[in-house]
């Protein structure tokens, strides 16, 4: 078993592609989903400390599951809350957003249904699908053509799971045309904001006020709120299925109340300063306006630069490193082979300095 499991490893490293746990890295950040900064925001880490100061508590476990011991009254409050934030009749809170991805394909659709993925669906999604019983079918990556084929064939109840702002490519869903589709071939969407939050106001559905027609969605807060966690957004009758169905909701510990506290004051926090988001976005323009070549959006705090040959990027990204620049080097099979790529995310605290000068190393190497 073991010499099956050195073998993998062992051509992962001759690839230049073997995963380590690396010392915390200190530098200039290009790297981490702290949009906002909220994460390294000394404000914000007062506010909280404050409320565990007056309460304690907070801090200490919740003794039992959401079902028998862990359902605190300050859960459910959060959970009216946010659902009240995104105009959602319902939310269920998670203490990640792989765990909230985890609960909803594994439970909602059954063996007779079909979920429809877009192809570069985070890895959270596929590993609900394997969870599940239903068939899973991929359409080509934001290929409304290839997404209405696909629907046209099917006689069996369908979801389809697209991201709003995709993670690795960074580049924006056609949400409305695909809720168009959806709403057409009677299909149940449901939407992955994890990246959007914070970043576009609360995500693309409430810029869209597309609450009607996104049959569920997933917010985390481990990005730009700089916390933990997520939130499903859904009706009634979805929240009490899942409350009754996914066992990755039922089966495990609820989450302190400290988690759930923090969301609440992260919401307020960013409700008081919309000017993180204006610096957020007046860095990415910075960023663009170097007209370096990529696949991602020009309104997207991460920025893709496709090089899909291992050592090249891999050299980049050390260049940039020894200048202090934290980047992310992107290989197979955490993205396709042959894109291989440098991933860039811009945050509200990058000076227009550091991006220019990351900028000029950056256009040596492409
Ligand atoms: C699109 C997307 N969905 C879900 C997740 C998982 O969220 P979390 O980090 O809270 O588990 C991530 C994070 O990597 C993500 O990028």
């Amino acid at each position: 078993m073991l010499k099956r499991f050195q073998e993998a490893l062992d051509q992962r490293k001759e690839a230049g592609i073997l995963r380590t746990l690396k010392p915390e890295l200190t530098g200039i950040d290009f790297f981490s989903n702290d949009y906002l900064g909220l994460a390294r925001n000394e404000k914000f880490q007062f506010k909280l400390l404050q409320l565990v100061q007056e309460n304690p508590k907070l801090l200490t476990g919740s003794s039992g599951s959401r079902l028998i011991s862990g359902n605190s009254s300050t859960v459910t409050e959060v959970e009216n809350y946010v659902a009240g934030q995104h105009h959602y009749p319902e939310a269920l809170l998670f203490y990640s957003g792989y765990n909230a991805n985890l609960a909803l394909f594994s439970a909602l659709p059954d063996r007779h249904d079909t979920i429809i993925v877009d192809e570069n669906i985070h890895r959270s999604v596929h590993d609900a699908c394997k969870m599940s019983y239903a068939k899973k079918i991929k359409f080509r990556h934001n290929d409304l053509e290839d997404l209405e084929n696909i629907l046209k064939k099917q006689v069996a109840t369908c979801y389809i799971a697209i991201e709003s702002l995709y993670s690795m490519d960074g580049d924006l869903a056609p949400i409305l045309d695909i809720a168009a589709l959806a709403k057409k071939y009677n299909a149940a969407l449901i939407v992955d904001e994890a990246h959007a939050f914070g970043v576009f106001g609360y995500g693309l559905i409430e810029k869209y006020q597309l609450q009607e027609d996104v049959f569920a969605a997933v917010i985390t807060y481990g990005k730009a709120l700089g916390v933990h966690g997520a939130a499903i957004l859904c009706n009634e009758t979805v929240k009490s299925y899942l409350v009754n169905f996914a066992s990755p909701f039922i089966y495990t510990t609820a989450a302190q109340d400290f988690l759930w506290v923090s969301i609440k004051t992260g919401y307020e926090f960013i409700k008081q300063r919309p000017e993180l988001e204006n610096k957020l976005s007046q860095n990415i323009k910075i960023f663009r306006n170097q007209n370096i070549e990529t696949p991602s959006s020009e309104i997207s705090p991460i920025q893709a630069i496709i090089i899909p040959d291992n050592h090249q990027l891999k050299a980049l990204q050390e260049t940039l490193s020894a200048k202090d620049f934290l980047t992310y080097a992107v290989y197979s099979p955490a993205v396709k082979s042959g894109t291989e790529r440098l991933r860039i995310c811009l945050h509200s605290f990058n000076t227009e300095e550091e991006i220019l000068e990351m900028t000029a190393i950056i256009r040596r190497f492409v």
